[in-house]
């Protein structure tokens, strides 16, 4: 006695999920964009986009001076970076000079900072907090903050980033002042 298997059961007929997006399907849509993309929109792809190891290996690269950002793609509209840190490794006290942007954890442990900006205070302390492996914040405009790796976390930090319009000059900030600064993030180890 034979069995039978019907092979039309083993082809999925349903209509792709919206929700499974591949790391190279978002690269391709970012491509697309001729215009920027909203801060929703793009933490909804980020909550939603599978990222292998695979993936990220050709922009996983360590620095020991400075975290180091490598660019995925970029367009007049939006960019990707991956970004990776030793701990202890954060960047400066910044914000986005009119981008917003969306930040995935693919790998570690992040920490995560907010301040307010008052004229007469300067710059404060607002919030601080844990971002696991998984995680996925976004910062609105005009959002100043700090990211890093804390020292105490023991192992590397890999981020995805996401930011529309790209990145230029930003500002940065000091804690208590109400002193601002531009910076031009590196992408290049010197
Ligand atoms: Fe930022």
């Amino acid at each position: 006695m034979s069995t039978s298997i019907n092979t039309e059961t083993l082809i999925p007929t349903a209509p792709p999920d919206s929700s499974s997006l591949t790391f190279s399907g978002l690269v391709e849509r970012l491509n697309a964009q001729t215009s920027p993309p909203a801060l929703e929109e793009i933490s909804s792809w980020l909550a939603n986009v599978e990222i292998s190891p695979l993936d990220v290996e050709p922009f996983v690269g360590f620095k020991e001076g400075n975290y180091w950002r490598h660019r995925v793609c970029r367009n007049e509209a939006v960019e990707m970076l991956i970004i990776c840190w030793r701990p202890g490794q954060k960047t400066p006290i910044h914000d986005h000079n009119g981008s917003h942007g969306v930040v995935r954890v693919h790998k570690g442990l992040m920490w995560e900072t907010t301040f307010c900006y008052e004229e007469e205070r300067g710059l404060c302390y607002n919030t601080g907090r844990e971002c696991p492996t998984g995680t996925v914040t976004g910062a609105g405009v005009p959002d100043i903050h700090q990211l890093g790796n804390p020292e105490v976390s023991g192992q590397d930090l890999i981020t995805v980033h996401v930011y529309a319009p790209p990145l230029g000059v930003l500002k940065t900030y000091k804690v208590g002042s109400a002193q601002v600064d531009l910076y031009t993030p590196n992408d290049f180890p010197t």
